[in-house]
């Protein structure tokens, strides 16, 4: 299957369902703090996607059983709420989906719980600043790859990883179309890039090594030597000149 072109109203309903990860994850911002049980933050996000008239997007995909992924410290995606309380010194993934008139958004923050050390502050920053240089990499006539390779130069010049197994990807009336996005790769490789394609771009960078294990849960991705991992997304619109974020409110 080809990467699919949005039409003009097509995008608007891009924009919508999307606007609806982008302030959920606000929402989530202020209601991160040491006590909170990621429970209680899927129960949140579950009532607010409703509130706006959405449904969530990964509630039930390919058996999924909550509507956010809340990946804790060395987990790295894909986390399932719990009774876990989240305590200070914690990092925490969250990562949102919601379907809105046909259409899907998908957007993720890694927050963190209270003080936490200066490695885990750094990993941060750097993870939230990898996602900008991939957006802005994300050109009409650039190629996918570019995306990746300005990630992985930007993790790995401050000394982290960038993760290998999971990747982003094209979204529309599905959560994941067509292309893949690697967080890795080399400039002027992959599919051409077109105005009109919509990407969820969405590295996650390990302290440590790249490698990772899923759980015998069948979801929760951890780093294999049990460092610390980020991870943000964000859902852009291919344009003719810089890329339009439309799961940030401005
Ligand atoms: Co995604």
């Amino acid at each position: 299957m080809g990467i699919s072109i949005k039409t003009a109203p097509e995008l608007e309903k891009m924009r919508a369902a999307n606007g609806v990860v982008g302030r959920l994850l606000v929402e989530l911002a202020s209601r991160v703090k040491p006590g909170v049980s990621t429970q209680a933050l899927d129960d949140f996000s579950r009532g607010f996607i409703e509130s706006q008239g959405a449904k969530p997007a990964f509630l039930g995909y390919h058996g999924y059983p909550a509507s956010i992924c809340a990946s804790v410290n060395e987990q790295v995606v894909h986390g399932i709420p719990s009774d876990r309380i989240l305590v200070e010194g914690d990092i925490v993934g969250i990562d949102v989906g919601a379907v809105l008139d046909g259409f899907v958004g998908d957007a993720a923050r890694t927050f963190p719980v209270g003080k936490i050390s200066g490695e885990a502050a750094k990993l941060l920053s750097v993870t939230r600043e990898a996602l900008n240089q991939g957006i802005a990499a994300a050109r009409n006539n650039g190629h996918v790859q570019d995306i990746g390779a300005a990630v992985q130069a930007y993790a790995e010049a401050a000394g982290f990883s960038v993760v290998r197994d999971f990747v982003g990807h094209g979204i529309g009336r599905a959560m994941h179309e067509d292309p893949q996005v690697p967080n890795y790769g080399r400039r002027g490789l992959g599919p051409k890039l077109k105005s009109g394609m919509t990407l969820a771009i969405e590295p996650m960078v390990n302290a440590g090594s790249f490698a990772v294990d899923v759980l015998p849960d069948g979801w929760t991705v951890m780093t294999r030597d049990r460092r610390l991992s980020a991870h943000f997304e964000d859902t852009v619109i291919i344009t003719e000149g810089e890329p339009e974020i439309i799961t940030r409110l401005d």
